[in-house]
């Protein structure tokens, strides 16, 4: 485990340098605004271990199938978020010695995230050589206010020696992604100008053919005063530079300021993207460091009003969830429908930056209460965009009528993901896909969604569980066959209770849908039907069959719902008998004795109570999470916090504590060794609603807000932002009272431990003890 890392409340500190840890550091605090990332790579030249990651949203590559046997319908390829053109670089010789960290005396080093404010910042004191002290510090960021700038204030100080210091200042398009499968380089150059204090870069990735042009301009000021300097120019493909040389007395600072605008082809025509990127910078050049620092501050403080959590008494996880926040804020803004959410975020290669059903089923719940309702919109319209590729999709597995699969992994609706048991069997995706509709609109009641998009969605996903499920002679009941559940430890096995289970609702919810729709908008029913050439009567009939004749696994000794069939026919033994060397499984045992045990990767029945717990009575949902929980391993991220959550809700705080944990600090702490490839943006959503669902209780039924709040013994309070209905509040929690705070104007109306409430636009509302106590029982 990881313990480099100080413990503050809003800060990230790396204090020493641990050049075996600078991958994991690199990751960490890496910096992003939804529209570019960067990991924390060094601005100057680095000779020892690093992964160089910049990434730019929606600039990818399809890096063409590697696999061992090829098999009918596998995607010809796995997409990419590629590693973007480095536009932080900074290299420094002082007195003809290169700054190389790897290479120096380090007197004392420290690395900071500042969350509150969202900037990187480096300060390090160096021997650069016989006992020649230097002080450097470096300050980043990418704006919130304007998302195409990053921003650096580089600062050196030598402190007992005049120093002659050379700056080389370059943009670089000649970079590789780690993951290639084919040792490829992705980037070819279109054109570039560089002249003395200013330059730009313009590259195109191959076969998707994005054009992404990067300027800089520089300022390097001495006692406050612009220094002026001769510039020699570098000037070769894919690598522009200006080099130049300045002095420094003892104490004397010296600061370089470097502006950058990255612009994209995603966003302008590829003509104008050298002008986009001058007027950018003009702007940026005069706006100043200062002012554009100011405004990227204020947009994170507009972000922590609507979705901040305290937690006082426990600085470990209060820093643990702040950190999540800002991770997943930095991943996504929602403005752009184009964009979405990769697993590991800007953080890294892994995953491909690609979209998978994690953003539905976690990220999207987290946006729903802290967001305004278009960021969470925009992911739904990203969906809809992609109907007519899922459409496709299903057609090439051999599924017909408009019948959609959304893909496992995509980047423009394509499938891109290899493994036939999780590209063909992993279809669950499709249900967490018709969930998000419904969750989006109970959240924000935009019930216009449903007509103008959602329906459409509805129908295509309908068509699909309405031919993937089969009809058994043998239960006489309809069975779905051969999937893969959220537990990738098992595949192709039949009847997965949480994949039936959301099949079945998805029809119903479209159906219910649809009457309200002919009733309602006879309108827009003809048109839906005209678009999607639904055969309202036959088809619908068919959705109601499957609804009352599905197979749903279940064993009536222990009364719980069977993961899948047969799953009984396992050896049960609990996880903590697996011995300690041999956990993980997935990193000890051959996969085919992780198939045939009973262990569990991530949760699945119980995924299922999770989203539909409130058909389930506290006796049907303890019972399951006691039969599930012991036999789980949770070797997905995005497995502990769903239990978190449901054990608070069945009343077991000190278990949803202790699960909570190991998904708050999965990365700060790199429980599972592998926070080197980036974060895990999506477990982040969950801790956010380990807190907020589980110890808050916070939950929308019938279209109204509930909270029934516990609190962990080692808490002396927490409280949290959140939005309802465009409403947002506060609520914060001590073992004797819950305080509601609504910020906004309108009246806000909530349960509280199931009692109702109105609450007018800034009032508060204290609930007294006695009421935590009951709940908590
Ligand atoms: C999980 C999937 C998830 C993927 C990306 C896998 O380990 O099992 O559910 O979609 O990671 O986060």
């Amino acid at each position: 485990m990881n313990s480099c890392y100080k413990k503050d409340e809003w800060l990230i500190i790396e204090e020493d340098f641990h050049p075996e840890l600078n991958r994991e550091s690199e990751s960490i605090f890496s910096i992003g605004n939804g529209y570019m990332g960067q990991r924390a790579n060094f601005e100057e030249y680095y000779s020892g271990d690093f992964h160089r990651g910049s990434y730019i949203a929606g600039v990818y590559y399809p890096d063409k199938t590697r696999v061992g046997w090829w098999k009918n319908g596998y995607p010809e390829y796995f997409a990419k978020v590629l590693n973007a053109p480095n536009w932080i670089g900074i290299d420094i010789v002082v007195n003809g010695i290169q700054l190389d960290l790897a290479k120096v005396k380090i007197h004392s080093f420290r690395r900071i995230l500042n969350m509150k404010e969202g900037f990187l910042e480096r300060k390090f004191r160096i021997d650069i050589s016989g006992g020649r002290t230097l002080s450097v510090s470096s300050k980043r960021f990418l704006s919130m206010a304007e998302p195409d700038l990053g921003i650096i204030r580089y600062s050196l100080k030598p402190e007992n020696f005049k120093a002659s210091i050379q700056f080389t200042v370059y943009l670089d398009a000649d970079v590789r992604n780690e993951d290639t499968n084919y040792g490829k380089k992705f980037w070819k150059e279109v054109n570039h100008e560089i002249v003395d204090g200013k330059g730009i870069l313009t590259a195109r990735t191959m076969k998707t053919d994005f054009h992404v042009a990067l300027g800089m301009r520089y300022l390097l000021v001495k006692n406050n005063t612009p220094e002026n300097f001769i510039t020699e120019i570098i000037d070769k493909p894919k690598y522009i530079a200006n080099i130049f040389s300045a002095e420094a007395h003892e104490r004397e600072e010296l600061v370089l300021y470097k502006y950058v605008s990255v612009q994209s082809s995603l966003n302008h025509d590829k003509k104008d993207l050298t002008s986009v990127v001058n007027q950018r910078l003009d702007f940026a050049v005069n706006s100043g460091y200062d002012k554009l620092l100011k405004d990227h501050k204020n947009e994170w403080g507009k972000i922590w009003s609507g979705s901040d959590v305290i937690i006082d008494g426990d600085i470990s996880a209060q820093q643990a969830i702040r950190f999540n926040i800002f991770q997943l804020n930095q991943t996504y803004t929602g403005k752009d429908e184009r964009l979405n959410i990769g697993p590991k975020g800007f953080t890294g290669e892994k995953y491909g930056g690609s979209t998978y059903w994690d953003t539905e089923a976690f990220v999207l719940p987290f946006f729903l209460k802290t967001a305004s309702r278009e960021v969470a919109r925009n992911l739904l319209i990203y969906r809809y965009k992609h109907l007519e590729k899922s459409i496709e999709n299903a057609a090439k597995l051999g599924f017909k009528n408009g019948a959609a699969l959304y893909p496992m992994v995509t980047m423009n609706g394509e499938e891109c993901h290899n493994e036939w048991e999780i590209t063909f069997e992993e279809i669950h995706r499709n249900g967490a896909i018709a969930f998000a509709i419904f969750n989006y609109i109970r959240h924000t009641g935009d019930t216009e969604y449903m007509n103008d998009f959602g329906l459409e969605v509805l129908i295509g996903i309908s068509r699909f569980w309405s031919q993937r499920a089969t009809y058994s002679q043998d239960k006489g009941k309809y069975v779905i066959l051969g999937v893969t559940g959220p537990n990738e430890y098992e595949n192709n096995v039949n009847n997965n209770w949480y994949t039936n289970t959301i099949a079945v609702w998805t029809l119903s919810y479209a159906l219910e849908n649809l009457e309200l729709m002919k009733k309602e908008y006879p309108g827009k029913f003809k048109d839906l039907i005209g678009k999607t050439k639904l055969d309202f009567t036959n088809e619908s009939n068919r959705w109601k069959e499957l609804i009352k004749n599905m197979h749903f696994p279940y064993d009536k000794e222990t009364n719980v719902f069977l993961q899948q069939d047969g799953f009984l026919d396992k050896e049960i033994a609990p996880a903590s008998t697996i011995p300690p060397l041999e956990r993980p499984i997935n990193q000890h045992w051959s996969w085919d004795r992780i198939l045939r045990s009973c262990y569990i990767k991530q949760a699945d029945v119980l995924h299922g109570l999770y989203v539909f717990e409130d058909r389930f009575d506290t006796e049907t949902l303890k019972r399951n999470f006691d039969f599930y929980e012991p036999i789980t391993v949770h070797e997905s991220s995005l497995s502990a916090c769903i239990h978190s959550i449901l054990a608070s809700r069945i009343g077991n705080i000190n278990k949803a504590y202790e699960l909570y944990l190991r998904t708050a600090r999965l990365d700060l702490d790199d429980y599972n060794n592998e926070v080197d490839d980036g974060l895990h943006i999506t477990s982040m959503a969950g801790s956010w609603l380990a807190i907020v669902e589980g110890f808050g209780g916070m939950r929308v039924l019938n279209g109204k807000l509930h909270l029934n709040p516990l609190i962990p013994e080692q808490w002396k309070s927490y409280s949290f932002n959140a939005r309802f209905r465009g409403i947002l509040f506060e609520v914060k929690i001590t073992p004797k009272e819950v305080l509601v705070r609504n910020l906004s104007e309108k009246s806000l109306q909530l349960a509280v431990c199931k009692k109702a409430y109105e609450l007018n636009g800034y009032k508060k509302l204290s609930i007294k003890n006695q009421v935590i106590k009951k709940i908590s029982q």
